[in-house]
């Protein structure tokens, strides 16, 4: 079932319960091409077989503009033009990347995204930041700009390994934490292994969030306010995530944490320890050992920096995050 989500000037279709062999019904297969991962590829195979595919490497590393110069070479070559969709069928990093090409081949193509991680589908997928990194540093690069559809074929998920769904879990514990109680419980009370084994509540869980995150980006698409609050954890998270090669989710967790703890000592934040429990039972870890800093020379570079202090995301309470204001100096003295 399709249901359409404005932002702003522009409409995406969402297809909650959507199957991979319906995309030939939301565009025209001959106009579009395909840009997965090799991953991907591998374990689905049989369904690119009627598609002009782009195969990329997996993993963070090659979200970068080398991969974008050869991806936009391929496009030229395949005579790709103004009429042509992009379809990213992948994790974070295949959406990301899709999206930022589209939205700068001859200055701008539609695209659409089939997210196939858990992590995409909750998270990356949605809300229309687009971007690529550049040396240690995340996202430096990008847009925001919606794709056209986001469709979901959740049995793209049985292929998906276990530290992925991990990595998908980070963010569903960051949404429930800044914005969610209830969600925040049922997660405690739950375990991996529930989700994994039924489909009605991960199906459920996974709409939850990606509802979660539509609302708070249609209120505050270009990030003025309210959409900063998803940033919880991500400052310390990117800055430690390209440097430690921790995955993404790994990244955040330890970022959630810190955040976790620096709420308790600003703002008397009473649940950092509930914080903990939680990821460390969904398998995330909750800290690590890092160059104070070299880890600090990343976070200065951040793009919620303001002159000598960082727009950073702490919690009041489980459900309710607020955007505060601290200086560099006093993270240092804290981290
Ligand atoms: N644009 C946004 O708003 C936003 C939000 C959150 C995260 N992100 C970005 O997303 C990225 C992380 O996303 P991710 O964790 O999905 O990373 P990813 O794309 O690297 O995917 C993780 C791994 O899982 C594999 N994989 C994906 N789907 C699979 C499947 N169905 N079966 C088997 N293997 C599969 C991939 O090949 C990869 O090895 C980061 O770059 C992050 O910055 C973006
Ligand atoms: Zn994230």
């Amino acid at each position: 079932m399709k249901k359409t989500f404005q932002f702003n000037d522009n409409f995406v279709d969402y297809f909650f319960d959507g199957s991979f062999a319906s995309l030939k019904e939301i565009v025209d297969s001959k106009n579009s091409i395909i840009i997965t991962d090799e991953n991907v590829f591998a374990a689905h195979e049989k369904k690119f077989k009627k598609w002009n595919t782009i195969v990329l490497k997996a993993g963070e590393e090659y979200k970068i503009q080398a991969t974008v110069d050869t991806v936009i070479e391929q496009l030229i070559e395949m005579q790709a033009d103004r009429n042509t969709t992009l379809i990213g069928v992948g994790g974070g990093v295949v959406t990301d990347i899709t999206g930022y090409i589209a939205s700068v081949y001859m200055r701008g193509i539609s695209f659409g995204f089939v997210p196939t991680s858990l992590l995409a589908l909750v998270d990356a997928s949605i809300g229309g930041k687009n971007g690529i990194d550049v040396d240690v540093y995340k996202n430096m690069v990008g847009v925001i700009r919606q794709p056209k559809f986001i469709l979901n074929d959740l049995s793209f998920l049985k292929t998906l390994p276990d530290n992925e769904w991990r990595n998908g879990f980070a963010e569903i514990i960051k949404h429930a934490a800044i914005n969610n109680l209830a969600m925040f419980r049922e997660l405690e009370k739950n375990n991996l292994l529930f989700y994994q084994k039924r489909k009605k509540e991960l199906a459920a869980l996974i709409q939850k969030n990606s509802l979660l995150k539509t609302k708070v980006v249609q209120q505050d698409e270009f990030e003025q306010g309210g959409r900063k609050l998803l940033n919880f954890g991500h400052t310390l998270g990117h800055a430690l995530e390209n440097q430690y090669e921790l995955s993404h989710g790994q990244a955040i967790a330890i970022g959630m944490v810190y955040a976790a703890k620096l709420s308790q000592q600003l703002l008397n934040f009473k649940n950092a320890g509930r914080i903990i429990s939680l990821l460390e039972k969904y398998g995330l870890p909750t800290e690590a050992n890092f160059d104070k800093i070299k880890v600090l020379g990343v976070l200065k570079m951040d793009k919620k920096r303001q002159n000598d202090f960082i727009n950073f995301i702490l919690l009041e309470r489980i459900g309710k995050a607020v955007i505060e204001e601290i200086s560099i100096e006093k993270l240092y003295d804290n981290i």
